[in-house]
């Protein structure tokens, strides 16, 4: 009897899940695929995949279905701090991060991305973004038992976790690539296959290449098939054809099934790339944002408990649709990479002039996000490339072409005078694109300082550093530290020597964690690791302590008037908190009349909860400041 009752219990809230996300789910899933003649089977179909992944779904998820529910802000509060790794160059193995979660809950971290763990393809597989079994871990990481008993000791701690999900290809050695590859026709149809380079040319006049020094072009031609393939990034990554329903249906399974495994956040690999138009890039097309509303109902329905991450390195104003705008406002991404914030921060690091960045965030990006927030960040796994457009250069004054090149020279440590130790990635002869590697560390000045033995430039890069994550911490959105940037690490020129890597500079910031560097940290406090440590985890504590740091509390960007300072408000209930940088070597200032003026009038810092104001009434900004103050 009370087995009966529970199960229609879990059915009776399947049906009212369903019911409330019914619209997004079906009014966008009908406009991609209502025309086609099998529509309706398709519809039922989805329905079962959706059902058939609640009843599996183990019932400790369903109880944080439920805990969401109540809780729907979990991601935007101030005590979010992410940290993002590559699980062999953490820890090995799948098993050993249980092992790890101490240091990392010391640090105030409370989201984990796991880098691709899913199985990739054998040999060179875009740092695992070239998968080959979704339902399986990379045999060299673990099993898929790993992952459930890795994420229910995190939850255990409190702890969301984030993992990739790959929809725009595969890797050429998928079961669907395979058959398409074998002549079967159900699977040719899942990806975009053509019999001469007719169509493939047409598309590609008017195509970017997105890694135009390794992986040229966008198509490629197999001879066995006598077909070209659309291969957006690498060749043995093929682009999946999304306006095939089947396609958008395994995709749902798959998401389900990983969901079902305690996973809290589906990083949404490349979504830009999901729907091609000719005569376009093909990139973030309107269908996009349909089949992302559409993805998000159906997470929505069968695990509530997920929200979707959406990887969009888009330049600012292509960025905001995915967290969702106009009709799909509340109900696309629940978090999208702030990619303006960072190159931003990179840009007015190198010039000492915040005009560009104060335009640029003033300009697109709202004040408030509907049911949704930023993942800030300073470095990840992937290069920096300048998204930085001319109108909005222009509009400052300066040339976008011009600026571009400046910031490329800067950080790869041409341009005369620059502190930066970084790598050119991709540079694209045609459009005289160069994008950045390099680790934050190394980027922000530290590498070439310690080079030279000079204290006085170790200290100044070290506040760049930490001035770089006050700013991430306090923005909005979720901060995530990319690993090893909390104890300083600097570029790892190994991967040179690696056959697979030696052409892919990205791997110069992708060092393994220093444990030994870790165990050193308390013997030698006045170590650069150390002092970034301390730094970055008093920062992401205080984060955690001012409520006004929430996700839904409205930033305003100010005018502060000094080129060299960026400001912007977060506009707390309890009144605004003026969060001010200092991106010069200088020093700098601002009458106490100006934070009083903009509602702060106590010239109390909450970062270094100190009081801050000067004899003669200004408060004193010194090189690199970072001050949140009330
Ligand atoms: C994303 C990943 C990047 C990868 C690409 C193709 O941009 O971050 O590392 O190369 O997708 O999957």
């Amino acid at each position: 009897m009370a087995a009966q009752t529970t199960q229609d219990f879990n059915a009776r809230l399947f049906d009212l899940r369903l019911e409330r996300s019914r619209d997004d789910l079906f009014g966008m899933v009908e406009r991609l695929y209502g025309h086609r003649p099998d529509y309706t089977r398709f519809t039922e179909e989805l329905i079962a995949a959706l059902r058939a992944a609640w009843d599996a779904r183990p019932e400790h998820l369903k109880w944080r279905d439920m805990q969401r529910d109540l809780e729907p802000d979990w991601f935007q509060r101030p005590g979010m701090n992410g940290y993002v790794f590559y699980i062999d160059r953490f820890c090995g193995t799948l098993d050993k991060v249980p092992e790890k979660l101490d240091y990392l809950e010391e640090l105030g971290i409370t989201y984990l991305h796991f880098m691709p763990c899913l199985k990739p393809r054998p040999g060179d597989n875009d740092g695992g973004y070239s998968v080959m079994d979704y339902r399986e871990i990379n045999p060299d990481l673990g099993t898929m038992a790993d992952l459930e008993a890795v994420t229910r000791a995190c939850h255990d701690r409190n702890i969301s976790v984030c993992i990739d999900l790959v929809l725009n290809h595969t890797a050429k050695e998928h079961e669907w690539a395979r058959k398409a590859r074998a002549g079967d026709g159900r699977y040719r149809d899942y990806y975009f296959m053509f019999p001469d380079d007719m169509v493939p040319k047409a598309y590609e006049s008017t195509l970017v290449d997105i890694f135009p020094e390794s992986a040229p072009g966008n198509f490629t031609f197999y001879e066995d098939m006598d077909r070209w393939v659309w291969t957006t990034f690498n060749e043995h990554q093929w682009d999946l054809n999304w306006s095939n329903p089947q396609v958008f249906l395994e995709m749902v399974r798959v998401m389900l099934f990983l969901a079902n495994r305690g996973i809290d956040v589906l990083r949404l690999d490349a979504p830009a790339f999901l729907w091609k138009r000719m005569g376009t890039r093909c990139q973030s097309e309107p269908e996009v944002h349909v089949l992302l509303h559409a993805l998000r109902a159906a997470s929505r329905i069968a695990a509530p408990a997920v929200i979707h991450l959406e990887e969009a390195i888009v330049g600012p104003g292509e960025m905001i649709p995915y967290l969702g705008r106009g009709e799909h406002s509340g109900k696309e991404g629940n978090l999208a990479y702030h990619n303006s914030l960072m190159v931003q921060f990179w840009s007015a690091l190198a010039a000492r002039d915040t005009a560009l960045m104060s335009h640029v965030l003033g300009k697109h990006f709202p004040p408030v996000l509907s049911n949704a927030t930023y993942a800030t960040y300073l470095r990840c796994h992937d290069d920096i490339g300048w998204a930085v457009t001319d109108a909005d250069a222009g509009a400052v004054g300066i040339s976008g072409a011009g600026h571009r090149a400046f910031l490329s020279d800067f950080y790869d440590g041409t341009f005369p005078g620059s502190f930066a130790r970084g790598a050119p990635f991709q540079v694209n002869a045609q459009t005289g694109d160069k994008r950045i590697s390099g680790t934050c560390a190394s980027l922000a000045g530290l590498e070439q300082a310690l080079n030279h033995g000079n204290a006085h430039e170790v200290d100044t890069a070290i506040d760049r550093i930490l001035m770089g994550h006050a700013l991430i911490a306090s923005w909005g959105g979720i901060p995530l530290l990319y690993m090893g940037d909390e104890i300083a690490a600097l570029n790892d020129y190994s991967y040179r020597d690696q056959p697979e890597q030696a052409r892919d500079s990205r791997w110069l910031h992708r060092p393994r964690m220093d444990w030994a560097g870790v165990a050193g940290l308390g013997a030698a406090p006045d170590s650069p690791a150390a002092r970034v440590h301390a730094g970055i985890r008093r920062i992401l504590a205080r984060r955690a302590a001012v409520p006004g740091f929430h996700g839904k509390v409205a930033t305003e960007v100010l005018d502060t008037g000094r080129k060299g300072l960026f400001a912007f408000a977060r506009h707390a209930a309890t009144g605004p908190i003026i969060c001010v940088f200092n991106f010069t070597e200088d020093w700098s200032g601002l009458p106490a009349s100006w934070f009083a003026g903009h509602g702060a009038s106590k010239c109390h810092d909450l970062l270094s909860d100190t009081q801050v104001k000067s004899r003669d009434g200004g408060v004193a900004l010194p090189p690199y400041a970072r001050a949140w103050m009330i």
